[in-house]
């Protein structure tokens, strides 16, 4: 991760020494007279130069200081907290498909802007930064751990302190942890490998529960046991808590892990098996969200709990036509081995409900295909039995710059998983399979606030996004951060409707 960072006040001459890229962010109208006091080089030409060609980030090779200088000009648009974070994607990005050693980032004197928006411009620079996980022997790609940044202004309320920096370089782990965890392939990361690079991140805030197959067994998590039965590996749950937390906790998150989803005897055809390693993408997310959360001054009142396991068929598989006891009692018809993340998901749902009594549950999957079809790569699908609490999550995506949108969950979604012999079908069919796989969540969450997000399009995407290569995003851990905000403000009730 690119984490040697100043931000000061440019003063003096020799800001481009040794420099071999210069990124522009505004300066075309004042130019960079205070920030690169001294330079002789001409920024402002540089925008006229790119204006000319119509490709404000082109590459530049002038001579600067004391050799050339790779030089971006990065036009911003609008001057919100979201704009400096995404311009600052575009800087990491840029950073990304070249190895830089020592990167100096302008930053204009006509920009409207306060430590906050610095603050966002950096994080979506590091996340945007970091290239894809590899494990080719000889990397070419660049490695922003030896990237030194120097962020100059013309401001000295910019600066940023060793500690100031801190937080910024948090978030923007958190997100890389979870980014990383999805694209690790299914036999380095494993249910085995995930219970423990979860017990590797316990310290003295973060705590970490591991529930393994014989206190599964005893709690009775038959659904989650029963996806697991096909494959050699273990399952697992996982919690993770603030120490810190005293009493209920306020919000429980529940991640589906699903470390390889082969299908199970309902096979997946060869061409969308080789990504089924990103299935657990949702445990990803509530992993590297509450090592963020946990390490703020206060407590955090949340609580993750992750099912891990993985879905395969053999001898010992579940098989479609059988009929499941879930944790909480019902009773379900398997029809699809393939459909198992909510049954993964029902009985730690249960179990969170239960045993933590927490006020709200939102819980996390790459639940569907169909969730895809419907919002492509864009949004994670939102389904919720409460209106308060979609409004948070709506404003905290937002805020954060994280793709949500709200669907609707009606009673015929729950018709379409009535069954004959049990109390509820495992699917509801072709048609909005996204919100039949919704309303199978609700029936384990009891009378509370709950929402489900359905991050198969998010969590892992073909085509690079603003902040990520292609692949893994590490999609929801900023939403997730602001969320803190916007329910502790108090500004929405989160009652079931
Ligand atoms: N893990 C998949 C959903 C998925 C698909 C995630 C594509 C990411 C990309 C899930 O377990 C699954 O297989 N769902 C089935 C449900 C169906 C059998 C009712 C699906 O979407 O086809
Ligand atoms: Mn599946
Ligand atoms: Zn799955």
């Amino acid at each position: 991760m690119l984490e040697k960072i100043q931000v000061k006040k440019s003063d003096a001459g020799d800001a481009l020494k040794g420099v071999d890229c210069l990124l522009m962010i505004g300066g075309e109208k004042s130019g960079f007279d205070v920030s690169l006091k001294g330079v002789t080089v001409e920024p402002s030409a540089c925008w006229q130069a790119a204006q000319r060609e119509k490709d404000p980030v082109k590459d530049f090779m002038i001579a600067g200081a004391d050799k050339p200088v790779a030089i971006h000009c990065l036009p911003l648009k609008k001057q919100g907290e979201t704009d400096y974070q995404r311009i600052g994607a575009a800087a990491g990005t840029r950073l990304r498909a070249k190895p830089y050693g020592s990167v100096v980032l302008a930053l204009g004197d006509d920009l409207e802007i306060d430590k906050d928006a610095v603050a966002a411009l950096l994080r979506g620079l590091i996340i945007a930064a970091e290239p894809k996980l590899s494990y080719k022997k000889d990397d070419k790609a660049a490695k922003p751990d030896d990237i030194e940044l120097t962020v100059l202004h013309g401001n000295d309320a910019l600066s940023f302190t060793k500690k100031q920096l801190k937080p910024v370089l948090e978030t923007a782990r958190a997100v890389l942890i979870a980014r990383t965890l999805t694209a690790m392939p299914a036999n380095h990361l494993g249910p085995e490998e995930f219970k423990d690079y979860c017990l590797g991140l316990e310290d003295d805030t973060l705590g970490v529960r591991v529930l393994d197959r014989k206190e599964l067994t005893k709690q009775g998590f038959r659904g989650l046991l029963a996806v697991a039965q096909g494959s050699e590996q273990p399952a697992y749950v996982v919690e993770l808590f603030d120490k810190r937390a005293k009493g209920k906790p306020d919000v429980s998150l529940i991640g589906k892990g699903v470390c390889f989803d082969s299908g199970g005897l309902s096979l997946k055809p060869a061409t969308s098996m080789p990504e089924m390693n990103m299935d657990m993408a949702g445990a990803a997310t509530v992993v590297g969200a509450m090592w963020l959360l946990t390490r703020a001054a206060k407590p955090v009142g949340y609580v993750g709990s992750i099912g891990l396991v993985e879905n395969m068929p053999s001898g010992t598989a579940y098989r479609p036509g059988d009929v499941l006891e879930m944790r909480s009692g019902k009773t379900v018809e398997i029809l699809n081995t393939d459909a198992e993340g909510r049954l993964v998901l029902a009985d730690v749902l249960d179990w969170s409900a239960k045993e933590h009594e927490p006020k709200v549950l939102i819980d996390f999957a790459t639940l569907t295909g169909a969730i895809i079809i419907g919002l492509g790569h864009d949004d994670a699908g939102l389904f919720s039995n409460s209106d308060g609490l979609s409004e948070a999550l709506l404003s905290a995506a937002k805020a954060a710059d994280e793709g949500m949108w709200r669907l609707p969950l009606h009673d015929s979604h729950r018709k379409a998983i009535e069954s004959q012999v049990a109390d509820i079908k495992q699917t509801g069919g072709r048609a909005s399979g996204s919100a039949t796989a919704a309303t199978f969540l609700g029936e384990f969450v009891g009378d509370r606030p709950w929402a489900h997000l359905d991050i198969a399009g998010v969590a892992f995407t073909d085509k690079d996004t603003v902040y990520s290569p292609s692949g893994a995003t590490g999609w929801g851990v900023m939403m997730l951060e602001r969320l803190v905000e916007t329910l502790s403000a108090g500004k929405v009730g989160v009652d079931k409707d």
